[in-house]
């Protein structure tokens, strides 16, 4: 298994969910920007699951030497890379926080995610299962540079699924609502609307296993983000979401 963020609570709990399901994994490579604390991850796997892995190092805002990668085969890759950057008062117009969430959540990890797509198509089998986010599904006033990157992930993804469907390669996209992670740790969330790390796992696992396209982590979203997206514009653009 390829995990990419694997510092992310969201990752690891899924790592956990299928491991404890019973699934086999010769190498779980765990990539990661910050090693030292993905090596402690990477010893609790060791331990609890007698799982062997390997840290690997990915800063994907740095230049990426993929022959480094060569190596590195597995039917299935989870991404939960992301970065939420500053909103819209603080961020929007401050250029390194502008190209820092477009970069990490979109022009600079699909790259790694086609370079794992096209061994995926070789061998003509595995499951891509990223990590994208409702906000990409109608740009709104609070975070649109992050919406506009996870929208751009969302459509590749899309694309991707179809043009790896006959090639017997599946894509999940994953749109999750609120997670309580420390990407949204001291905001005010709804406890109703937000979703544990385990509670996010099981749901993504159940997806994974049942090949679903898309699956939003906690059903309610559905609901929700059908009524965003239905909102006629001239009403839309007055409201402050
Ligand atoms: N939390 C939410 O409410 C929420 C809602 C909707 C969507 N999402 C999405 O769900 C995914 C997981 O989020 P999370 O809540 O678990 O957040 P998180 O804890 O911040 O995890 C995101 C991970 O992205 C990786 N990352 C960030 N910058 C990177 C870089 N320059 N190079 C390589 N990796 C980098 C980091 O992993 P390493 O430290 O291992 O490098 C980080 O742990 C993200 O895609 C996020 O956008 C989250």
């Amino acid at each position: 298994m390829i995990v990419l963020g694997s510092n992310s609570e969201v990752a690891q709990a899924f790592v956990e969910k299928a491991l404890s399901s019973g699934e086999k994994f010769e190498t779980i490579y765990l990539f990661t920007s910050n090693k030292e604390t993905t090596n402690k991850f990477a010893q609790h796997l060791e331990v609890k699951f007698l799982q062997h892995t390997e840290v690997i190092y990915l800063d994907i805002t740095q230049k990426i030497d993929f022959s480094l990668l060569d190596y590195i085969q597995s039917p299935l890759l989870f991404c939960a890379t992301g970065y939420l950057g500053l909103g819209t008062d603080e961020g929007l117009y401050n250029i390194k926080n502008t190209e820092k969430i477009i970069d990490i959540n979109y022009a600079k990890l699909v790259p790694v995610l086609n370079y794992f797509a096209q061994k995926m198509e070789r061998n003509r089998q595995g499951s891509l299962v990223v990590l994208s986010s409702v906000a990409g599904e109608r740009g709104r006033q609070s975070n649109f540079i992050y919406g506009s990157a996870k929208a751009g992930l969302t459509a590749y993804l899309s694309g991707l699924r179809n043009y790896l469907f006959s090639k017997k390669v599946h894509v999940l996209t994953i749109k999750p609502g609120f997670m309580e992670t420390k990407m949204t740790e001291g905001l005010p969330l709804n406890p109703k609307l937000t979703a544990t790390p385990k509670q996010a796992a099981s749901c993504i696992y159940k997806a994974y296993k049942s090949k679903k396209n898309e699956a939003f982590v906690l059903p309610i979203w559905w609901a929700i983000m059908l009524i965003i997206r239905n909102i006629p514009e001239f009403v839309f653009k007055k409201m402050k979401l």
